[in-house]
């Protein structure tokens, strides 16, 4: 087979010194943002960056991809790190590899569309901290909501790369939506908009080696760009994808560490860099060098991050994938909040449910958003429908994709669940055409005034005008206001390794270690009492006996103290230890129960039917509510949920604020 693209070998010189290739495949690394996205829930640190950031930046990638995605959300939110001094902080280490972030287009770093105006602020800021490489996507594969963000990067000097959501209708590529032409035509629009480069980004694995062959082949002869290829490992098929798209002549791959590779990431570079060695797509790097940069990783930065690592399977390939098309994110997503929910085994239903939901919204690609958007609506249709009711609990953003805000879908939305979706929809009940940002009103001033005193610059104001709950409670913690919690400070690599010790004894059989004299039997008058010192919470056994009361156990309790209006164990006052001290306060971080108090009031109490965070009530205490209509706006899972209330009355109890966290079954409001 004659062909200019095929790979054939130049050179049998091994060394870093080599003579490079004729046309060497191009290498974006990710271990640095969607590295720790897909392995570790986003929660790298900025701290664990720095010790490999100039040995990676003497590598010779194309591209490092350091920020967007989830980081932006993750970083102010979980780890109390201002998103923005990443970009800088690494920007003195890493002087010669070109940055790329994620941008979700309208999204932004978010999960809904923007405003115009925050959408330009925020790629102007983002241009001007650092960033050279805007990819691009859309979740929906609608290109008019780059009409905004790709003339700021342009603007800037910088690289826009524009990318096309892969997804699927069947088993492979192919059927009425999405194949060849659907492909090729997108990457036509991408040129036409002025793409530096196109990104074919699958992000939950599902590109076939040969369809990937074919998508390569059709797009080099279709469009000038480079093109690039985004291919998660979560099904298997990345490491064969990739040879495929290099054999049809794909100009750039991205890889990971390998310590951060394969599972829901990435193929590893490693293993790659030694395949095209010696060939006229040699990637030309130094494989002893990437071996010290993971030396370091698997040492001192991985062990840190060990316990959010899903190891509950032996498989690190996912036959889901092939199965359901569920990108790796969302997996992790539903199964957690069926967890919360303490429905893991309705899993299978998920499983069912989701191509359904996926078709009535208009058979959408799988990526942040509509992933979210698709996996939880799917879980509430599971856990709240009936027979005769389906759409039970409709999402606000679900209610947002029906009015069009996030764009056209690939097919039209099922007009039955539209109509149910848009019934009292505050924009209008009649879905929209335009491009979803028009009809947006600009949100920078209100923004602006809303952080007046506590942000500081344009930075901090995007933080909020992003988050406005979790960006404010940031900007406190940034500037003193406020103490953060305990949970957002760094792990350090002594509290990994005494939790790996004691895995490793307990693996052993080691850790029960007996006690050396025999407790006494527990009397009749035995109580437990929850024991708070400092941060740390005992459960305390106590037993009165005859006499001096007798401690009988002191049990440290894992993971946050409770709140404090906890019940306690017993329920007359009775001789404390001497150890106790006060309860500390509760932290908002912290899942709330009701307040003892509302159990005192009379009327019909709505309860969290899932677990989350209070958006908003809608009414103030004292406030007529009809049945049915929004009491509450709850966070769960990303998606914001509007409770119905109960019943018809008078608010009479309101339990919590914005911003708290709330435990599943909580008492949020009472109606009477
Ligand atoms: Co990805």
């Amino acid at each position: 087979m004659s062909d200019e693209n095929a790979v054939k070998m130049t050179t049998m010189n091994y060394d870093k010194d080599r003579p490079a290739a004729e046309n060497p495949v191009k290498i974006e690394d990710l271990s640095l943002r969607d590295g720790h996205q897909s392995l570790f829930a986003t929660r790298g640190r900025t701290e664990d960056m720095i010790p490999v950031a100039e040995l990676m930046d003497d590598v010779g990638f194309w591209a490092m991809e350091v920020w967007g995605g989830a980081t932006f959300d993750t970083m102010h939110r979980f780890l109390n790190e201002d998103p923005w001094e990443r970009i800088r902080t690494l920007k003195r280490y890493i002087k010669k590899t070109p940055f790329s972030m994620l941008l979700r287009a309208q999204n932004l770093v978010g999960y809904r569309n923007y405003a115009d105006d925050v959408a330009r602020a925020f790629v102007d800021r983002a241009a001007a901290n650092g960033m050279d490489i805007f990819r691009t996507f859309d979740a929906l594969n609608d290109y008019r909501n780059f009409e905004t963000v790709v003339p700021v990067i342009k603007e800037c000097g910088k690289h826009f790369q524009g990318c096309i959501c892969y997804t699927m209708t069947e088993p492979r590529m192919g059927g009425e939506v999405y194949n060849i032409d659907y492909y090729v035509n997108k990457a036509k629009d991408l040129e036409a908009m002025g793409a530096d480069s196109i990104c074919i980004k699958d992000m939950a694995g599902l590109i076939a080696p040969y369809d990937a062959y074919a998508v390569v082949k059709a797009l080099k002869a279709a469009v000038k760009p480079p093109i690039h290829l985004h291919s998660h490992f979560t099904s298997g098929m990345s490491s064969m994808t990739h040879l495929k798209a290099i054999e049809a002549g794909v100009d750039i791959i991205d890889t990971v560490m390998a310590p951060y590779g394969y599972r829901t990431c990435h193929a590893a570079i490693e293993p790659l860099v030694m395949t095209l060695l010696g060939t006229n797509r040699d990637t030309g790097f130094d494989i002893r060098h990437l071996a010290d940069i993971n030396e370091i990783l698997e040492k001192e930065i991985m062990p840190k991050y060990r316990h959010l690592l899903d190891d509950s399977k032996m498989a690190i390939t996912d036959i889901n994938v092939l199965l359901h098309q569920t990108p790796g994110g969302m997996l992790s997503n539903l199964v957690n909040q069926l967890k919360e929910m303490d429905a893991l085994d309705k899993i299978d239903q998920v499983y069912a449910e989701l191509p359904r939901v996926r078709k009535d919204l208009g058979q959408i690609p799988l990526v942040t958003p509509t992933s979210q958007i698709v996996g939880i609506q799917t879980v509430n249709n599971v856990l709240f429908d009936d027979e005769n009711e389906r759409y039970k609990m409709i999402t606000g953003q679900v209610k947002d994709l029906c009015y069009g805000l996030y764009g056209k879908t690939a097919v039209p939305i099922n007009p039955e669940v539209q109509k149910k979706a848009l019934k009292g929809y505050d924009r209008g009940e009649e879905p929209i055409t335009c491009r979803p940002a028009e009809v947006l009103e600009p949100e920078l001033e209100k923004a602006k005034k809303d952080t007046e005193g506590l942000a500081v610059d344009l930075d901090d104001v995007l933080i909020y005008a992003l988050y406005p709950v979790t960006g404010k409670k940031f900007l406190k913690w940034k500037y003193g206001k406020e103490q953060p919690p305990k949970e957002v400070l760094p792990r350090t690599l002594e509290d990994a390794k005494a939790e790996q010790e004691l895995l490793k004894k307990a693996k052993a059989g080691k850790l029960i270690e007996i006690p050396e004299k025999a407790a006494p039997p527990k009397g009749e008058n035995f109580r437990t009492f929850n024991v708070f010192v400092d941060d740390e919470y005992f459960e305390v056994g106590v037993d009165p006996g005859e006499g001096a009361p007798v401690i009988n156990y002191v049990q440290p309790m894992p993971g946050a103290a409770p709140a404090a209006f906890a019940p306690a164990a017993s329920p007359a006052p009775a001789p404390a230890p001497a150890t106790a001290k006060p309860a500390p306060a509760p932290r908002d971080e912290t899942p709330k129960a009701a307040p003892a108090s509302a159990a005192a009031v009379d009327g019909t109490s709505l309860l969290a039917p899932m677990p989350g965070m209070i958006i908003k009530f809608e009414k103030n205490v004292g406030d007529q509510i009809n049945e049915g209509e929004t009491a509450v706006i709850l966070e769960a899972m990303k998606m914001e949920n509007a409770l119905p209330a109960p019943a018809s009355g008078t608010v009479k109890a309101i339990n919590f604020s914005s911003g708290d966290s709330v435990a599943k079954g909580a008492v949020l409001c009472v109606i009477g």
